[in-house]
């Protein structure tokens, strides 16, 4: 097998074009990227574990009705004047922390649904032929370090494409690509010998679930571009990882934190519970009311 040598994660590339159906009606007209979690949109937490990470450059790939997000992260000019003018500074610093700086997103529109693959091949010629990070923002992760940090370092060491992954239930295996392992490097870090989108709970070659983070390298570009649709008639990148694997090495990475699904309803509102409860100036305040709800 022959892997590139480690070059530069510089770039992270954002699937936001799906539809949302599953939040209707609040998804009618704001994205799904854009729903909070507690004060924050949900896409924000997949920008500021990117550039923890060190990531340079943001690549969102979105569609028709997503404006708001590349509004979110451009300057407000009214709103700061405004802030200005009545002296709010705390809040005029955090609208200046959550943009990138001049010229640090970028922003290309993926026309059709055509799948996860489908999406990522429309951000190759802003990735160029570089490695480049991959973030759903739907999974939210929560973890210190963030898990692209955590998979950087293990790029750093390891080099070739590098899988987040975690075990679920098996009964819940087929809503995900699944991996099957090859050799360890250490607790966390092993060869990835198999991938399969969306098994049949009984085919899935093991309980560990490709958790949407990754670290490619940009020859998966050539595999999108001839890739046939495949699970759910959709264009699969899993599909073309696994062409690819016959020629680079590809890592799972088991991260340390706890993800949460913020494409579904439950995982949503689970995330808003922990997410305030890891924050010191909400938490205090916030624990006695949630005792109160569940009847503690
Ligand atoms: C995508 C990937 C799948 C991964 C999942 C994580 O599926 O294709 O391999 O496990 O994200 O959320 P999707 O959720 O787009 O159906």
């Amino acid at each position: 097998m022959t892997s590139k040598a480690q070059r530069k994660v510089r770039k992270v590339v954002f699937p936001v074009a799906g539809l949302g159906t599953r939040f209707l009606p609040a998804t009618k007209v704001i994205p799904k990227e854009m729903l909070t979690v507690v004060d924050k949109p949900v896409i924000q937490y997949a920008v500021e574990e990117a550039v923890e990470a060190g990531i340079e450059h943001f690549v969102f790939v979105t569609g028709r009705g997503k404006g708001a997000i590349e509004d979110h992260f451009d300057l407000a000019y009214e709103l700061e004047a405004t802030l200005k003018a009545r002296g709010k500074t705390a809040e005029i610093e955090i609208l200046k922390a959550s943009r990138p700086t001049f010229g640090a997103a970028s922003f290309v529109r993926q026309q059709e649904p055509l799948g996860l693959g489908h999406a990522v091949w429309c951000a190759r010629e802003i990735v160029g032929d570089e490695p480049f990070a991959l973030v759903l923002p739907d999974m939210l992760i929560h973890g210190k370090p963030g898990c692209l940090a955590q998979m950087i370092d293990t790029y750093n060491k390891h080099g070739g494409n590098i899988v987040a992954v975690e075990e679920v239930p098996h009964e819940h295996v087929n809503r995900y690509g699944v991996v099957a392992l090859g050799k360890s490097f250490d607790e966390r870090t092993h060869s990835i010998s198999g991938m399969v989108e969306k098994p049949k709970i009984e085919d899935a070659p093991s309980d560990l679930i490709i958790s949407g983070r990754y670290i490619l390298q940009p020859e998966i570009f050539a595999w999108l571009e001839k890739q046939k649709p495949g699970a759910g008639g959709e264009i699969q990148l899993t599909d073309s990882m696994i062409a690819l694997l016959a020629d680079q090495d590809f890592f799972a990475y088991r991260f340390a934190g706890t993800t949460y699904d913020c494409g579904d309803k439950i995982g949503y509102l689970a995330a808003n519970v922990a997410y305030a409860l890891d924050r010191p100036d909400i938490a205090p305040k916030f624990r006695p009311v949630l005792d109160k709800l569940v009847g503690k």
